[in-house]
């Protein structure tokens, strides 16, 4: 029995879909902990590229089952869109391998119309919210008036309960100058959602501890990044879970010492979406060619809005303070691939803010905001890495650069991704 905790180390989007997979071979449970379709995992499998925004990554492996954890906010309509999606393209899921908490909590069209009154009344200082209600429903959650996954079982009250959480938004959209919405007007198809997911409600928390006494091994896969995590991001400029560790075992419904890995999985370089500081920005050419152009699906534009990427050199003082509050065992790299082509690539060691040399981020948004970036300078490489396997593979310039990851953060790398196809990996030790 093992629990292996995959978390993002940046601001989401490093590419953990891929590494989930990739672990998935050796799993019997692929469980997700947090956050809402506002997530976007992509995992190529040769001509197939697979987009997934809801369903954990571990469906696209036979045997595994893929488990959605209490700690996540689930859109019904999205969930069944992706569903449908998934079984048109030959992917199986059924309630054997599909479980959905019955302790996860639903959004309803209120609570994304909220999420786009809630952006507008902040004027020119947007969080840059992905617009799917995740904030208002886990608002919802901890104001204990949220709807969940488990009243979906008995669809009366289940109606009664989406039509006066409707009735309680009104007047908060019409206090944000929004127009209210009809309380009726989607219920039939959250109705009838409710009758096409019911078969896959299950206590999941009770699951993954009869499965873990059996001896199962267990992915936890993690949505967002650290830095985006409620607590210990950049708040306001984060999302509303936490896409930390303690997150997953809350998220979850299972206990610390079933953990054997803490894995977080860091881009090679910065990516960031929406608002919030980003020390290590690059607006300028060097941005946009981290960016990419947006005609590979791999390039820096949202899997879910579409939206570009706010792109810069890596920071290590944020992967040093991501490391710390997670406690990672180890890292992974993605996207090392990209960097092919630069002269010389810059890294960020420190952050100086008033006179001061400082090893992690300031405490305060404001204060990040504030800081300066000191980096190293190390030498680029001009080959093409994706037909890397092996270490011995990479040139000597690319090897020096991952040395520096972990010189300066303190943990080994296990796996870099050289391109977006499943093989494309170099395993180290
Ligand atoms: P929300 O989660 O939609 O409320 O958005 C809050 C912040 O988190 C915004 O800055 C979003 O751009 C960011 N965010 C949410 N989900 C993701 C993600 O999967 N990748 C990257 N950023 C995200």
């Amino acid at each position: 029995m093992s629990v292996t905790i995959l978390i993002g180390a940046q601001w989401g989007d490093e590419g953990k879909g891929r590494f989930v997979d990739w672990l998935a071979a050796d799993a019997q449970i692929v469980a997700r902990y947090s956050g809402g379709d506002n997530a976007g995992h992509t995992v190529a499998d040769g001509e197939r590229v697979y987009k997934l925004h809801l369903i954990p990554s571990g469906v696209l492996r036979d045997g595994v089952v893929s488990v959605m954890g209490n700690g996540m906010v689930i859109n019904p309509i999205s969930l069944l869109k992706e569903i449908d999606e998934l079984t048109a393209v030959g992917v199986n899921i059924t309630p054997e391998n599909l479980l959905i908490s019955n302790r996860a909590h639903i959004i309803t069209p209120s609570h994304i119309a909220r999420d786009k009154a809630s952006e507008k009344s902040r004027g020119n200082d947007p969080i840059g919210t992905t617009l799917r209600g995740i904030g208002p429903a886990y608002l919802d959650k901890t104001g204990r008036q949220g709807i969940r996954i488990g009243q979906m079982l008995d669809v009366e009250t289940f109606a009664e309960a989406m039509r006066a959480s409707t009735e309680r938004a009104n007047a908060e959209l019409v206090n944000l100058n929004a127009a209210p919405l009809n309380p009726d007007a989607d219920l039939q198809a959250y109705v009838e959602a409710a009758y096409r997911l019911r078969p896959f409600i299950k206590d999941t928390s009770l699951y993954l501890h009869q499965q873990l006494q059996a001896g199962a091994q267990v992915i936890c896969e993690g949505a967002q990044g650290a830095l985006l995590d409620i607590d210990h991001g950049s708040y306001p400029y984060v999302t509303s879970s936490s896409p930390t560790v303690g997150g997953a075992l809350s998220g979850l419904g299972i206990g610390p010492l079933h953990v054997t890995r803490v894995m977080g999985v860091a881009k090679a370089f910065a990516t960031r979406v929406g608002g919030g500081p980003m020390p290590t920005e690059q607006k300028n050419e060097i941005g946009d060619r981290l960016r990419g152009t947006g005609t590979n699906y791999w390039d820096e534009y949202g899997t879910t809005t579409g939206r570009p990427r706010r792109c810069g050199w890596l920071d290590l003082v944020m992967l040093r303070y991501t490391a710390a509050i997670n406690g990672f065992s180890d890292i992974a790299v993605t996207k090392l691939d990209i960097l092919s082509g630069f002269d010389e690539l810059k890294v960020c060691v420190a952050y100086e803010y008033d006179g001061e040399r400082l090893g992690y981020p300031p405490d305060t948004t404001e204060r990040q905001d504030r800081v300066t970036p000191i980096y190293d300078t190390l030498p680029g490489w001009q080959e093409n890495l994706s037909g890397a396997r092996t270490l011995t593979d990479l040139p000597p310039q690319a090897r020096a650069y991952l040395q520096k990851i972990e010189q300066e953060v303190g943990l080994p790398i296990k796996a870099v991704s050289v391109g977006p196809e499943r093989e494309q990996l170099v395993r180290l030790a």
